[in-house]
């Protein structure tokens, strides 16, 4: 990486080309009559850095999608972020499967640029050429001394010893992220924000394995019920275990005392995977919940998540004290 002063005289002739590039016509060809969070003529910089950008400050028409999808994330985020800035000076957060730091980076850039707010995020990926790619882009978006990347998996994420690690002291993690994390890698970002009593939660799942794998083996045991329709045939077993499978973390996360809202985040011409479910920790524990659990996997097979035995062994005084 160049010297911090080489870099900051690229991004400086680098924004002032994309002010000149991004005249009010091109911009709004782009973004529609859409009120997005960052316009390419502001962030230019950030979206350089995230290959959004040409080096000649044009988006190319491949890009625009992810563009898009980044900005309604934050736009649907916004208010709950919002919520947790009245309440705390300095907002920790993890992006869960933050693959190559489109949200991460852009709620840093946010928090700077537009909320003049302290922030302070970790991204974490299993994947280390990823994370390698992760800083190299933090650093040219000049974000370095806010973001910071951890590569692991989550379950295996020790969130205290890498905040200490990475941040000048430490503290309560607020909000926790997964957009698109791989299938259960979604449940887990759920673990951890509930073992982390983070007051925000929001996951956008992608693949949705588990449910189906459960009732594909339902199927092989030749079992009847009145979801066997669904049991055997593939491809409706898939789309079913979506809505299910996040029917069922949506109750999981209410008993842990989250309201939860399901919503579609993003119009489906972008994406299929539109879901986001949005978490705020509004009250205590409610356990009584949980039978509305039970009541869904039993009437649709009798396949559970894993997720539900790790949230009740989260509730064990023992898993707490390990943070
Ligand atoms: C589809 S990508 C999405 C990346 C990013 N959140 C985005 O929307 O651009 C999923 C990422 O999750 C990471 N991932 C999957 N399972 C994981 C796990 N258990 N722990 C950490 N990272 C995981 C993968 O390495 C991958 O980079």
């Amino acid at each position: 990486m160049e010297p911090r002063s080489t870099r900051a005289e690229w991004a400086k002739q680098f924004a002032a080309k994309a002010r000149d590039y991004w005249t009010d016509a091109r911009t709004r060809e782009v973004t529609g009559d859409k009120d997005l969070q960052l316009l390419p003529g502001e962030a230019s910089v950030l979206l350089r850095a995230l290959g959004l950008l040409h080096r000649d400050a044009s988006m190319p028409p491949t890009q625009v999608r992810k563009y898009l999808q980044i900005n309604h994330m934050v736009g649907v985020l916004a208010p709950a972020i919002a919520d947790l800035r009245a309440r705390h000076p300095v907002i920790r957060l993890i992006d869960a499967g933050c693959g190559r730091s489109y949200l991460t980076l852009l709620i840093a850039w946010c928090a700077r640029e537009r909320w003049h707010h302290r922030i302070e995020v970790l991204g974490v990926d299993r994947n280390p050429d990823v994370i390698e790619e992760c800083r190299r882009r933090t650093e040219l978006a000049e974000l370095d001394d806010v973001v910071r990347f951890a590569a692991t998996t989550l379950d295996t994420l020790d969130p205290g010893a890498a905040w200490r690690e990475n941040f000048a002291g430490g503290g309560p993690v607020h909000g926790v992220f997964a957009l698109h994390a791989c299938d259960t890698a979604t449940c887990d970002a759920i673990t951890l924000g509930v073992m982390l009593e983070a007051e925000l939660i929001a996951v956008a799942p992608c693949c949705h394995a588990e449910l189906a794998r459960g009732w594909a083996a339902v199927a092989d045991r030749g079992e009847e019920g009145a979801f066997a329709p669904v049991w055997r045939s593939p491809h409706l077993r898939r789309e079913s275990a979506v809505h299910v499978t996040d029917a069922l973390r949506t109750v999981l996360m209410r008993a842990e005392g989250y309201d939860v809202t399901a919503m579609e985040f993003i119009s489906s011409e972008h994406t299929k995977k539109n879901t986001l479910l949005r978490a705020m920790k509004r009250r205590s524990k409610d356990p009584s919940v949980l039978a509305e659990y039970d009541a869904l996997v039993a009437a649709t097979g009798g396949c559970g998540l894993r997720l539900a035995a790790r949230l009740g062994a989260t509730r064990e005084p023992a898993a707490r004290s390990s943070l």
